[in-house]
């Protein structure tokens, strides 16, 4: 048996003004309960989050509050940055560090990736650290190695005495809102490399207490295969994540037949 809190995260990528994002943590606060077993967070952009934060605060929603990506530095001349110190004060405990849409599209590098996880960390804010290969590398091959190295890259020189510190999440590029999901099986055995490699980095008991989630194309339908795997300790969420009843049914899988 696990002792790892299964962790459900939306993620809510450029969707939801600060309005609806409102509305939206309202409609989960409704029917998210205090819960001992599965953890909810949800991501919302920057804008939103001040607004997610007064209503959690206010009705009391049990979710953690995560933010999509930061800059290392405290402070300082960087237009357009956000920076941990400023997701803390609005009660951020999570932060998206190298998603791929951010690797794809804005430059992010493993270096960069490197430098956003450690700072979170030095902020106490927990990095859900995404890793993951292309559709041309599974078909190589060459998937494990990729896993391998993009973790090691991440986390170089970075010191983890403690396995709530951090969050790994393995999302197959090929799967991240195409409708294509990872077969429960290969999800599980992705997720069991950068567990190997994690081990390697930092002991095998450690390794053993990180919690490691799988997202690409996660639904109300296939939640409850994924996480049954054992190597799996929750989701990632995107898509599923902007529909209250559908996130809802992702976050309460339990109760769907576990
Ligand atoms: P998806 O996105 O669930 O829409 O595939 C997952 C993610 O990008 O984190």
């Amino acid at each position: 048996m696990s002792e790892r809190r299964p962790l459900i995260a939306g993620n809510w990528k450029m969707f939801k003004t600060h309005l609806e994002a409102t509305s939206l943590v309202q409609a989960l606060g409704y029917k998210l309960p205090a819960r001992e077993g599965v953890e909810v967070a949800i991501c919302p952009p920057f804008t939103a989050l001040r607004s997610a934060q007064l209503v959690k605060d206010t009705d009391n929603v049990h979710i953690e509050l995560g933010a999509q990506d930061m800059y290392w530095e405290d402070e300082g001349a960087f237009t357009g940055q956000v920076s941990p110190t400023m997701l803390k004060s609005l009660g951020c405990k999570y932060v998206i560090i190298g998603h791929s849409e951010r690797r794809q599209l804005f430059a992010e590098t493993n270096e960069t990736v490197n430098k956003k996880i450690s700072s979170a960390m030095s902020h106490g804010l927990v990095p859900i650290f995404c890793c993951g290969e292309t559709l041309e590398q599974r078909e190589a091959g060459q998937m494990k190695d990729w896993l391998v190295s993009q973790v090691k890259s991440g986390l170089a020189g970075i010191e983890i005495d403690n396995g709530s510190q951090i969050v790994v999440a393995y999302e197959p590029i090929w799967a991240i809102g195409t409708g294509m999901t990872a077969t429960p099986q290969d999800a599980n055995d992705s997720c069991r490399v950068v567990r190997e490699t994690l081990a390697d980095l930092y002991g095998a008991e450690l390794a053993e207490s990180i919690r490691i989630l799988y997202g690409g194309s996660v639904k109300p339908d296939n939640s409850i295969q994924l996480m049954i795997e054992p190597q799996i300790d929750g989701a990632l969420v995107g898509g599923a994540s902007l529909k209250a009843d559908d996130f809802l049914r992702i976050c309460n899988y339990k109760s769907a037949g576990m």
